[in-house]
């Protein structure tokens, strides 16, 4: 009923040429399926190519979100592809004096997706739920789909107190906001952020149920039920398999692994071949 997602969140990595280089070769696979004829392609996506990378993988959402100043040239790069684009954060303001900020309103006639509440925002850049519920509202207002991140810290999960701290997480950066349409939730723990260390499927599982829990509580049932949540944490290809055969795991968001052209294609490969048969 909900479509699988693996939105792959580039951070703060690649120049333009870089991202057009790698979102070519995810596309087309060319370097991650060595038997495929390798076709020069000066500009734009090799046509030729299509079996071996994204475009040719069915049934799963698949969203890549580069740095801001790579979005214009990416989406040009995929325009009538079925890779869709996304920003990994915006400021709340729709335009105005607030230096360097990127408002909602330029990000919607160029992406369908942001991510919001990151955990590296929260951390490094003093991001409360407050202000990503106001981030959210704003996002939704002119039409971009939030991907929300909510995710316990190791001390918190040590305390035994994962579900409190997620379910705070959720009620504020929710509060207000009538209708879910088009969020979607990443349940990423910190300690399992570029760590190396995934949380175990079990566990992923688990929390998961828990946010559509607490969705349901929020919500309704029907909207719960609606909500597509991803798993986000040191999520490669050796360990995507167990993720997506959970049951409450309807994709993932990777980091480090997306952007290496074969393991993202590969994460995006075993998504749809486990989830995306319905
Ligand atoms: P990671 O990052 O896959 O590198 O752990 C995930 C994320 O921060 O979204």
């Amino acid at each position: 009923m909900r479509t699988p997602m693996i939105a792959g969140n580039w951070k703060m990595n690649t120049t333009v040429d870089e991202a057009l280089a790698l979102v070519r070769e995810m596309h087309s696979g060319i370097h991650a399926a060595p038997h495929v004829d390798k076709v020069v392609c000066p500009a734009g996506i090799c046509l030729s190519d299509l079996e071996a990378g994204l475009e040719a993988i069915a049934n799963v959402d698949k969203v890549i979100c580069p740095p801001f100043v790579s979005l214009a040239s990416v989406k040009e790069i995929i325009k009538g592809s079925s890779i869709r684009l996304g920003a990994q954060n915006m400021y709340y303001e729709e335009k105005g004096a607030y230096t360097g900020e990127i408002s909602p309103l330029m990000l919607a006639s160029l992406c369908e997706f942001v991510i919001l509440g990151h955990s590296e925002r929260r951390q490094y850049f003093n991001e409360t739920s407050e202000i990503v519920n106001k981030k959210i509202k704003a996002a939704l207002a002119v039409g971009l789909k939030p991907i929300l991140c909510v995710g316990e810290r190791l001390e918190d999960n040590e305390a035994g107190r994962t579900e409190e701290v997620v379910a705070e997480q959720l009620s504020r950066s929710l509060a207000g906001i009538g209708s879910l349409e088009g969020l979607t939730v990443a349940y990423e723990p910190v300690w399992a952020i570029g760590t190396g260390r995934a949380a175990t499927a079990k566990q992923a599982n688990e929390t998961i149920g828990f946010i559509r829990h607490s969705l349901r509580r929020l919500y309704t049932g029907v909207v719960a039920e609606g909500v597509r949540i991803l798993y986000g944490g040191s999520v490669t290809a050796d360990n995507a398999a167990e993720l997506m055969k959970q049951p409450e795991i309807d994709g993932a968001l990777v980091g480090g692994a997306s952007l290496k052209a074969d393991q993202f294609i590969s994460i995006t490969k075993q998504a749809s071949e486990i989830k995306g048969s319905g």
